[in-house]
C-alpha cells in the first residue's frame, strides 16, 4: 500500500521531469510556494529588463505569472492610428511561455497612457469603434494566451463629484458611463476564455476617503453586474504606504467577503509598499516594508475568491529614481521583494510566511 505522500511526490517528480524551468529552479521561489497555497504569484516586467540575466533568473525562479508594466498599454501597442505594435507583449509573453508562466493582459481601457493621436481622433463622430475595434485587435491578437485583462483601470474615484462615484476619464466624457459596458462586452467577445478584470486602487486603505471608495466600488460592481456587464474579477491594485495610512484589516475583510458574495474572484495586481517619509535606516525601512505586506496579505489570502498576488516589479533596481534630495541622501526606493542586486528582503520573508499561513 503506499502512502498518499509517497505517491504526491512521485506526481512532483513526473511534473518536475515535465517542466524543464522548474528543474533548472535551484531554490523554491514565491511561485512554489504560492502555489502550494492553491493561488498563483508573480509579478509586472519589462522587457528592457529581460536583457539582464541574473534578472531573468530571479524572474523565472520567483514569478509564477506575468503582466507587462507597460508594454501593453495603448501608447505602446497603438502607437498610430491603426497600426500596431505587438513586440513587448509578445516578448514579455514568450518569456512567461518559455518558464512556464502564466499572463495576464494590463490594460485595455485607461485615462492614462494613450497614444498622442486618441485624444482628437474620439472627437469625431461615430468614435465607438475606436473602444471596441480596439479591444477586438488586442484581445484577439492574445486569444488564449491572456489568463486575464484588465479590462478598464482606473474608472471609479468619487471625490470627481457624481453619483455613480465615476472617474471623470476621457472615455466618461466622451461615450458616457456606458463605455465600461461596451468595453467588457468587447473583450468577451473577443475571448470568451478570459478572466475579465475591473482594476483600480483605493479600496485597500482605512481611511475615510477609502471607506467611500469602497462603498462606490461595490456599487459599481453590483449594478454592472445587474445590467449583465461581464465582469468576472475585482482587481486590486495593492499600492500600499510602510509610512503613510495603513490597511485596516477589519474594513478591508468585510469589502471583500462582499465582493466575494457577488460571485467575483479578487487579484491583487500591482502589489508594492512605498517606503518613503520612514527613517533612513534601511533596516527598519525594510521591515516595515515587510509588516504592511504581510498585514495586507493575510487578509487578502484569508478570502477564498483571491486567486492571484502579483507584485508591481520584482526588484528594487528598476523603480523609478526618487527626487534630488532623496538621491543625495542615498534613499532609494525599496518597495519590493528584491533588492537592487537580487537578493530576498524581508519583504520576500513576509510575503513567503503570508502563502504559507
Ligand atoms: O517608453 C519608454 C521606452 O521607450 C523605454 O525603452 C523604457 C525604458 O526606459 O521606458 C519607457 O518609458 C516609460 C516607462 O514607464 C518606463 O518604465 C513610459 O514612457 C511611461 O509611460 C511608463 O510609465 C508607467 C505608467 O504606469 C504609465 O503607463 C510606469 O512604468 C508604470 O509603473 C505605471 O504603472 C501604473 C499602472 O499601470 C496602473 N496603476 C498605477 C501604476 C503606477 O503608476
Amino acid at each position: 500500500m503506499i502512502s498518499r505522500r509517497f505517491f504526491l511526490e512521485q506526481l512532483a517528480g513526473a511534473a518536475t521531469a515535465l517542466r524543464p524551468s522548474f528543474a533548472a529552479r535551484v531554490e523554491t521561489g514565491l511561485r512554489d510556494i504560492a502555489v502550494r497555497r492553491g493561488i498563483v504569484y508573480g509579478c509586472a516586467a519589462a522587457t528592457y529588463e529581460l536583457k539582464d540575466a541574473a534578472f531573468s533568473a530571479a524572474l523565472a525562479r520567483e514569478a509564477g505569472i506575468l503582466s507587462a508594466e507597460y508594454e501593453m498599454k495603448r501608447a505602446a501597442l497603438e502607437p498610430s492610428r491603426g497600426r500596431y505594435d505587438f513586440s513587448g507583449g509578445d516578448g514579455l509573453l514568450a518569456f512567461a511561455r518559455t518558464h512556464g508562466m502564466a499572463f495576464r493582459g494590463h490594460t485595455l481601457v485607461w485615462d492614462h497612457s494613450n497614444p498622442p493621436w486618441l485624444a482628437d481622433a474620439l472627437q469625431q463622430p461615430n468614435a465607438e469603434p475606436l473602444l471596441t475595434d480596439y479591444i477586438a485587435t488586442v484581445v484577439g491578437h492574445y486569444k488564449g494566451r491572456v489568463r486575464s485583462w484588465d479590462v478598464v483601470n482606473e474608472v471609479l474615484q468619487p471625490t470627481d463629484g457624481r453619483r455613480d462615484g465615476l472617474r471623470d476619464t476621457l472615455w466618461l466624457k466622451r461615450f458616457g458611463p456606458g463605455y465600461i459596458d461596451m468595453a467588457f462586452h468587447a473583450a468577451r467577445q473577443a475571448d470568451p476564455a478570459a478572466l475579465l478584470v475591473y482594476n483600480d486602487w483605493g479600496c485597500e486603505w482605512g481611511a475615510p476617503e477609502n471607506d467611500r471608495f469602497r462603498a462606490a466600488t461595490l456599487d459599481f460592481l453590483s449594478h454592472a453586474l445587474a445590467r449583465g456587464v461581464p465582469i468576472q474579477a475585482l482587481g486590486l491594485q495593492g499600492h500600499l504606504s510602510a509610512f503613510g495610512t495603513q490597511v485596516d484589516q477589519k474594513k478591508l475583510a468585510v469589502f471583500l467577503d462582499a465582493v466575494r458574495g457577488m460571485g467575483l474572484k479578487i487579484l491583487v495586481t500591482e502589489h508594492d509598499v512605498d517606503d518613503s517619509g520612514g527613517p533612513s535606516d534601511i533596516a527598519l525601512r525594510d521591515q516595515a516594508v515587510a509588516d504592511a505586506s504581510r498585514r495586507f496579505l493575510d487578509v487578502m489570502l484569508d478570502n477564498p475568491a483571491t486567486q492571484a498576488v502579483l507584485t508591481w516589479g520584482l526588484s528594487d533596481r528598476f523603480l523609478d529614481p526618487p527626487g534630488w534630495r532623496d538621491r543625495l541622501a542615498g534613499r532609494y526606493p525599496r518597495k519590493l521583494p528584491l533588492d537592487r542586486d537580487y537578493g530576498r528582503k524581508p519583504m520576500w520573508n513576509a510575503m513567503a510566511k503570508a502563502f504559507r499561513a
